[in-house]
């Protein structure tokens, strides 16, 4: 996918939740594409986060389209939770699934634009078999569990080999990059590849900057960014 529209979804895990409302109201009128919903189950990673019923709570209250991350075991068992509007994603682990082929049919079945995500360790061919069936694949540049943390710095290597695999077999997905998305990685995560950027507590939720002046700095990063992409693979 050679367009150059770049796509920021919101982590809502990492907003401020005593001022939630005014932190909605920011992103609607700041331009952000999606709201991303972190689902935690406790036992694929290690913490518990947004049940459907908040999940719904938000949802009946914003004009923002859905982006699921499923961080949960066998998330067939409750895919039904889940209902998709017009444009919602929903993706899911990789390494979570006992029969990924069948949940990311059945995703599509559903009405959502379906997703893989793989976990740093996980090789790119290990999704060879289902990358026809997906619309986005999500690169975990850290791993999945908590905000705040580190970026695993062979991922950006790691982007740009999807993106070399989509451009050889002239395929369709995005790819999306999960994870410290921030000043310092943004141009990089760009040039690589990337096509929709999670804006967590790293890069868009920061303390004591209005979330329209951190917006408006990750626009101007993905700028140079998209820049270096050019010089890269020629636009
Ligand atoms: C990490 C979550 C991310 C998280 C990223 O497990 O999937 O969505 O919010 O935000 P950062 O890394 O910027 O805190
Ligand atoms: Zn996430």
């Amino acid at each position: 996918m050679a367009d150059n529209k770049i796509f920021i979804t919101a982590s809502i895990m990492c907003a401020n939740w005593m001022h939630l409302e005014a932190d909605l109201r920011a992103l609607e009128a700041g331009g952000v594409d999606y709201l991303h919903y972190d689902v935690m189950d406790g036992f694929f990673c290690p913490d518990y986060c947004l049940g459907t019923q908040i999940i719904n709570e938000i949802r009946a209250n914003t004009s923002l389209a859905a982006d699921y991350h499923l961080m949960i075991e066998e998330p067939a068992r409750i895919l039904d939770n889940f209902q998709a509007n017009d444009g919602d994603r929903l993706s899911i682990h990789y390494e979570a699934c006992r029969n990924l082929h069948r949940d990311l049919v059945r995703l599509r079945q559903k009405g959502f634009k379906p997703g893989v995500i793989l976990n740093p360790a996980t090789p790119l061919n290990a999704i060879e078999y289902v990358i026809e069936e997906v619309d986005t694949v999500t690169i975990m540049t850290v791993n999945p569990g908590f905000k705040g943390q580190k970026l695993v710095p062979q991922m950006i290597k790691k982007i740009e080999k999807l993106d070399e695999w989509r451009r050889k077999d002239q395929l369709n997905f995005q790819i999306c990059v999960d994870g410290n998305v921030n000043q310092d990685s943004i141009p990089a995560m760009v040039e690589a590849g990337g096509d929709i950027l999670v804006g967590g507590s790293s890069g868009l939720f920061l303390k004591n900057r209005p979330l329209a002046e951190s917006l408006a700095g990750i626009k101007n990063l993905v700028a140079a960014g998209l820049k270096l992409r050019e010089a890269r693979v020629g636009g």
